[in-house]
This record gives C-alpha cells, structure tokens and sequence, in this order.
C-alpha cells in the first residue's frame, strides 16, 4: 500500500512504548487532521468529498460502521451528528451490521470507519451497503487500503503510522474527522445555525491545545495505577458523550492489561453490573460538567453506598466532586460535544500505566492483533 509516512516516524522516539509515543501525539493529531480543512472559520471538505447539492439533499438517513475501539469513536460522532445534523442517524459494529435487515438504500450515507481499512467484517460490511445503493465512505488512516479503494469517497486521518496494537491516537483522529464531518453536513443540510458552527469551530481549533495540557498530567494517571493495579474488576460509567469515552476506557484496560473492566451506561447500572459492587470493585465514572453532570453524580453515590473506591473523571475546578470521589482527575473545560477528545486521555494513561505494573507487553498484547483481516 501507498503511506504517508516514512520509516522515522516507527521509532519510539524516546518514549518506552509505542502506545506511550502515540497517545502524546494527539495533540499533533487533531491538528493535523484540521489542516486545509477549515476555511474562514468554517469546515470545507469540498476537495475531498465532491458532493452535489443534489446529492446531499437526497439523504435521509448516516449510518456508521466499525468494529473495536474505531465503533466507540463512532458512537461519539453518533452524538455530534444527530445534534448537527437533521439525518437519521445510527451506528453499528460491523460484524452485525452485514448479517441483518437494515435499511439500507440511496438514500443513505454510510460511513466506514477502520484505522487500517483491512477489517474484514468492515470491508463485508461496505459490501452490503453498497449492494443496497448506499453511497459509501471511508474514514481511515491508509490511502491506499482495501476499504478506500472500494468507497466512492475517502476521509483521510492523517494521524501518521500507528504501531501499538491497542488504538489510542487514531481513535483522537477517528472523533476529529467524524465531528468535521458532521459540522460540514449541518452545515450543507442547513441543521446547524451559522452562529452555532463558528462557535464550535472556534473550539475545535482549541482542541489541540487542550489535549496536549490534558496529556501532560500523566503522573496523576501513574499514581493511581499504582493505587490500584492489583484490582481485577473495574465498572466504567459514563452519560451522553461519556457513554463511549468509559466503553472506550475499559476496552483499553482489557486490551492491555488483561484486568476484567466494563463499560456501562451509568443509567443502567442498576440494571445489573450495580450487583457486582463492593469495596473491592473500582468504579471510574466520566463525570465532566456537561448537561447530564447531576445525573451522574447520582449513580456515583449509588456506588458509593456500595463502598466501591470512586475515581472521578472530571472538569477542572469541579469542587463539588470532592465530597463524592476518593480521587478526582480533571481536564480542561470544553464544549460537552467535545469532552470525549479529553476525557478519554486519562483512561488511556491508566490502562497503560496498570499495564505496565502488571508487566504486560503493552505494545502487543496477546491473542490481539492490529488488524483482523478475518471474520
Ligand atoms: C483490532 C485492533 C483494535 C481496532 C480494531 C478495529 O481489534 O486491535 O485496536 O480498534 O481492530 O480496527 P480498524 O483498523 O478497523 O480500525
């Protein structure tokens, strides 16, 4: 396949692990997957995606496909998209999607989204789509790859070559392309207000700032892994666009560091996983200050009444969180569409870091590979 890389670029660059390096290069990721795509304080991808008036008009329904940690960045968007634009919107993992009834036909938009393009399930998946009249777009990290090749339009990452088998920038890369993509299509349908759009912009340009300040708090991340690496079940909460950040941070757990993490609702907690709490089950709840912050804190003191230790993921200068969390990690304030770019980076560091003092091999876990290129 073609690259956009060169072969400097796959070293660890001083880092101790290529997942390390890759997730503070997010920073530099969001950057550059916003590079010539916003013009005048506004998203313009009419170079890449040349689409009549006609053609967007005729859509009805967006539907996502993906499998692994490119579904969760999915499901973010999934939020984004149905806020901005005025589509029907759904997503789906991949290896359901090709084997049951959706509607599928030309008047929907389907988008692929696969780091590497080579998934099987989300290449069958396209298979379908196309064969129903959808027209077909790839998100992915690799011109050139089987995916791309078969879209009638491709979004590309730009996110440099990931080696970490477990994804943690282009999942950044994945969210930035989607929400460019929803702002270009509120923009194009007439679902987002012009006003609306700059303010967001000016907050996506924003965005590569506050990740860097975000990774920068590692240490806290490393402490904490200390506090708790010997644990071996752990519950992830999360509302709105913190639903997939916590799905998000328990999968990076399991992938690397073998330790049992779920990722649930926080509203559905007490519709099951509410069973597993006691003193020895962590619970991580996502809790920026966004517009469902009180209902979240609410499941927190149903766990807390369960004594689970409490770690608090939430917004600088969130005081009141004290009262309820044993250990709070914060990140800058942003737009609530926008938290997940934030959110997501202290579960990144805290995989890793309990991965790394259980003395897994982080970079390549076992039975897990980069790429699935069968069913
Ligand atoms: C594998 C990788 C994951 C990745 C998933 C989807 O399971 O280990 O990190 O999220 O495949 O890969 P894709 O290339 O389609 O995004």
């Amino acid at each position: 396949h073609e690259v956009d890389w060169d072969v400097s670029m796959v070293d660890k660059g001083g880092y101790s692990h290529f997942m390390l390096k890759e997730i503070n290069e997010q920073g530099a990721v969001v950057r550059s997957s916003l590079k010539g795509r916003i013009e005048g304080g506004r998203v313009d991808l009419s170079d890449e995606l040349q689409w009549t008036a006609e053609t967007v008009a005729s859509w009805r329904s967006l539907h996502i496909v993906a499998c692994g940690t490119s579904y969760y960045a999915s499901l973010v968007a999934e939020r984004a998209l149905s806020r901005w634009t005025d589509l029907d919107v759904r997503v789906d993992i991949a290896s359901e999607y090709r084997h049951r009834t959706v509607r599928t036909d030309a008047k929907t938009l389907a988008v692929f989204v696969s780091q590497s393009g080579e998934t099987a399930d989300t290449i069958a998946a396209q298979r379908v789509a196309r064969g129903l009249g959808a027209h077909c777009l790839a998100i992915t990290n690799v011109r050139g790859s089987t995916l791309a090749r078969e879209v009638h339009d491709t979004l590309l990452l730009k996110a440099g070559p990931e080696i970490g088998v477990a994804a943690t920038k282009t999942f950044m890369g994945q969210m930035s392309v989607l929400y460019l993509l929803a702002l270009y299509l509120g923009r194009l349908r007439g679902g987002i207000t012009a006003a609306e759009e700059s303010r967001l912009v000016e907050e996506l340009n924003q965005l590569p700032y506050k990740v860097e300040a975000t990774v920068a708090r590692e240490e806290s991340l490393s402490e904490l892994a200390r506090i708790y690496a010997e644990r071996r079940d752990f519950l992830f909460l999360g509302r709105g666009y913190s639903f997939p950040v916590a799905l998000e941070g328990a999968l990076k757990l399991k992938e690397i560091s073998y330790v049992h993490a779920e990722g649930y609702a926080a509203g559905e907690m007490k519709h099951g996983p509410i069973a597993l709490l006691d003193e020895k089950v962590p619970v991580i709840t996502v809790i920026p200050r966004d517009s469902l912050y009180e209902k979240t804190l609410s499941n927190i003191l149903e766990a807390k009444a369960r004594k689970s230790p409490i770690i608090a993921l939430g917004t600088d200068g969130d005081d009141l969180l004290k009262s309820y969390a044993d250990h709070i990690i914060t990140v800058p304030w942003t737009d609530e569409a926008f938290t997940p770019f934030l959110t997501v980076i202290p579960l990144q560091l805290f995989a890793y870091h309990v991965a790394k003092r259980r003395g897994c091999d982080i970079d390549k876990p076992r039975n897990l590979a980069k790429s699935v290129t069968v069913e």
